[in-house]
């Protein structure tokens, strides 16, 4: 093959690239990756195993989307077209998919839910997490939980998302609810737990008892925050020793400066801003502080109706301030720390042989060339499902 993007950092170049590189995969797993193994000629021992030639292609980890929304039904194609042509973005209508959730059968969420992660897939994410949210009551909770986890190990239960209609007026019943019976239900599919801490949505006084629940039944802590506005997301996910906090679009200089000294990964979303017509956030300001950034898709019916990781590559490069080296280990080896995954995101021995062939000689094309079709093949534990 062309260029290898490891993610094994090597001096100053952090997605460790070796050019003309082979790798070896054996039961799912890298077995060897080295230079001078274009033709199969370098490597160890293939002991007839297939040679694939990728002919001066790049190579990259698998994406590892680490924010999605994929279980739902129907779409707000109709609410987007009001927004291009002028409303704004706002929470509640993540009611109108609930709705449309609650009515629709496991059967129907399965086939949708089934066909997004195949497009996923097809973009080359090998890596997916796969949020709760447009159920909000028990019994549709608990089922969009168990569907998340028929496609995914990464099933975030997002009870917490918005205070649903019938709870209006009484949102702090509706957070007994979430962190009581709705969590107990949820939690043997889940493991993570995520709260939405905005106007509009939770308080940090009610997100906190939500995540420390979720904490003692054994999830780790996800937050949705700073999306609309300034506020006290960032703070809390970070006090809270969260494994991410996702869209950081709103920081102040004391959030920044939280997430730099801290593990919690800023986890940018740019396809909410593209689809929402908001400022992007500012990749540039959270590296230069020393934050650890992934980027994921945040694909949902609402916000950002894509799933595609080159786009997200594409719209960081151009709009926020990223390299193209730095998007590219975002959209893998960091969506991998969001994770907290030692597993995927980076191409070593020992990993999950879950790689992208671009028809591109480098992954600066994926920016390079925005919106064409690059990912040319993909495999996920060594195997191509296609
Ligand atoms: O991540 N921010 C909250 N939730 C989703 C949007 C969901 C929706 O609008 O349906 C998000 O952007
Ligand atoms: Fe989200």
């Amino acid at each position: 093959m062309g260029e290898l993007t490891t993610n094994v950092a090597v001096g100053g170049d952090p997605c460790g690239t070796i050019c003309d590189a082979g790798v070896l995969v054996r039961n799912g797993r890298v077995a060897w990756v080295g230079p001078g193994g274009a033709d199969g000629s370098a490597l160890p021992g293939p002991d007839g195993l297939p040679v694939i030639d990728a002919g001066g292609r790049a190579v990259i980890p698998g994406f590892v989307d680490s924010h999605t929304h994929l279980v739902f039904a129907g779409d707000r194609a109709e609410e987007f077209a009001a927004r291009m042509a002028g409303e704004t973005y706002a929470a509640g209508g993540i009611r109108t998919t609930v709705a449309a959730t609650r009515a629709a059968s496991d059967d129907d969420l399965r086939v949708r839910l089934r066909s997004l992660v195949d497009e996923c897939r097809a973009q080359g994410t090998t890596t997916i997490e796969v949020k709760t949210g447009y159920g909000l009551d028990v019994e549709t909770e608990t089922r969009l939980a168990r569907l998340a986890a028929e496609v995914t190990e990464e099933v975030t239960f997002l009870g917490a998302h918005v205070v649903p209609a019938e709870f209006d007026g009484r949102a702090d019943a509706y957070v007994d609810l979430v962190a009581g019976p709705m969590l107990a239900a949820v939690a043997p599919a889940a493991r993570w737990i995520d709260v939405f801490c905005e106007d509009g949505a939770f308080t940090a006084g009610q997100a906190r008892p939500v995540l420390e629940a979720g904490r003692a039944a054994g999830l780790g802590i996800r937050v949705h925050g700073n999306q609309l506005g300034h506020g006290d997301g960032v703070r809390l996910a970070v006090e809270c020793g969260a494994a991410a906090v996702d869209h950081c679009t709103y920081l102040s200089d004391a959030d920044v400066e939280a997430l730099a000294a801290s593990d919690t990964v800023a986890t940018l979303l740019p396809g909410v801003e593209f689809s929402t017509r908001q400022p992007y956030p500012d990749a540039r300001r959270l590296l230069d502080a020393g934050a650890t950034v992934a980027l994921a898709s945040d694909c949902n019916p609402g916000s950002s109706f894509t799933s595609s990781m080159p786009l997200m590559i594409a719209l960081a490069v151009r709009e926020m301030g990223m390299t193209p080296a730095e998007a590219v280990w975002a959209a893998t080896a960091g969506g991998a720390r969001a994770l907290r995954r030692t597993d995927v995101g980076a191409i070593a021995p020992g990993m999950r042989a879950d790689l992208v062939l671009l028809d591109a000689p480098s992954r600066v094309h994926l920016a390079y060339r925005p919106g064409v079709p690059l990912v040319r093949r993909v495999w996920k534990d060594g195997v191509e499902p296609r």
